[in-house]
């Protein structure tokens, strides 16, 4: 993690600030559920990659005088109420509790990608300010403490801290102190590629968090989900450590299946998909047929994420991109980790 004083600014005002880029992530071995809401730990260990192609760029600006924090993300002023402000004032809560503080902070948040769409936007722009802010606060962290803290922000978030292939644990502690991510593969290890299908860019109905939060009150299937987690992480760890493709894509659409499955299953039913994400699951199932192996993944949203080998990524966009409902299709490598970027 890049941590130094030139990418922290000391303006002529006396403000403190320090710009980070976060990746977003998807996870192969999926996490929904929580042991704790108001700690944000996530009650099933996740295994998710990093994304070369999707991050967010956050500035962190502590200003002396202000009355509240401020939230500008994509270009928009957000209002107090709006709910990414409540985890954000969480997260800088933390970062001034540590750092001694009580100046509040400006930041500026922005996605090179649908914000709020089922592409982890969540976990990039709260992996990015965990960084930002504890820097501009000048705080020495270390990844673990990050990922931490970025969890609270979103549990998602933790992993976006680190690169390539990356755990999140549910942990035991009752404060969380063992709900961190940590990395699992380096990205140069085994290049990968993911080929995003985007069939509505729109924002999703049902957020993540509310979504969990419904599904562990009333789907009968959530025990189970929770109860057979542990099996298919070890599967996936496995698999992932030996390079054994077949059996990690095979793993991740269980997974993602079985997520599905929890949420059709949730009261009132939550129902991501559309047309399009169907008719995108067939056409990866096509080409797996036709001798490439491909692999779907979705979250909580409608687009359709295929895993692939780097040498066939560019034959499943041509192939994605013909499925009527898919308005674009985006490809990218494995991810860095979480950093800071210098601001002049
Ligand atoms: C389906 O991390 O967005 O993408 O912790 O409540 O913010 P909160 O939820 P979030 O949920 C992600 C759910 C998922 C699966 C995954 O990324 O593991």
């Amino acid at each position: 993690m890049a941590h130094t004083s030139s990418t922290v600014e000391h303006t002529s005002h006396g403000d403190l600030a320090a710009t980070a880029r976060a990746h977003s992530n998807i996870a192969l071995a999926k996490y929904w559920g929580k042991r704790d809401a108001a700690l944000n730990i996530p009650a099933v260990g996740s295994i998710s990659i990093t994304l070369d192609a999707l991050h967010t760029d956050t500035t962190v600006t502590f200003r002396h005088g202000l009355a509240k924090d401020e939230l500008r993300l994509n270009g928009s002023q957000q209002d107090d109420d709006h709910p990414a402000m409540r985890r954000v004032r969480t997260v800088l809560d933390l970062v001034r509790e540590r750092a001694g503080t009580n100046v509040h902070a400006i930041v500026v948040s922005d996605n090179n990608f649908p914000t709020g769409a089922g592409l982890a936007s969540s976990a990039s722009g709260f992996a990015a300010l965990a960084v930002a802010a504890s820097a501009a606060a000048g705080l020495e962290v270390s990844p673990r403490e990050l990922s931490i803290l970025a969890r609270r922000g979103s549990a998602s978030a933790s992993r976006s801290l680190f690169g390539g292939v990356v755990e999140l644990h549910t942990g035991i502690a009752a404060d969380g102190s063992d709900a961190f991510a940590e990395p699992l593969m380096e990205r140069a290890e085994w290049p990968l590629s993911v080929v995003v299908a985007i069939t509505d860019a729109g924002q999703k109905a049902v957020s993540s968090t509310e979504g969990m939060s419904a599904t562990s009150a009333t789907s009968p299937f959530y025990r189970a989900w929770v109860d057979s987690s542990e099996t298919i992480l070890a599967q996936m760890r496995d698999a992932i450590l030996a390079h054994d493709l077949e059996k990690v894509g095979e793993l991740s659409e269980h997974s993602c299946l079985t997520l599905h499955s929890l949420m059709l299953t949730t009261r009132p039913a939550l129902i991501y998909w559309n047309g399009a994400t169907m008719s995108a699951i067939h056409a990866v199932r096509d080409l797996r047929s036709s001798g490439i192996p491909v692999y779907f993944t979705i979250d909580a949203g409608p687009q359709v994420k295929a895993l692939c080998r780097p040498e066939d990524a560019a034959a499943v966009a041509v192939a994605l991109s013909t499925v009527p409902g898919v308005h674009e299709t985006r490809t990218s490598a494995l991810g860095p980790a979480a950093g800071l970027v210098a601001t002049r």
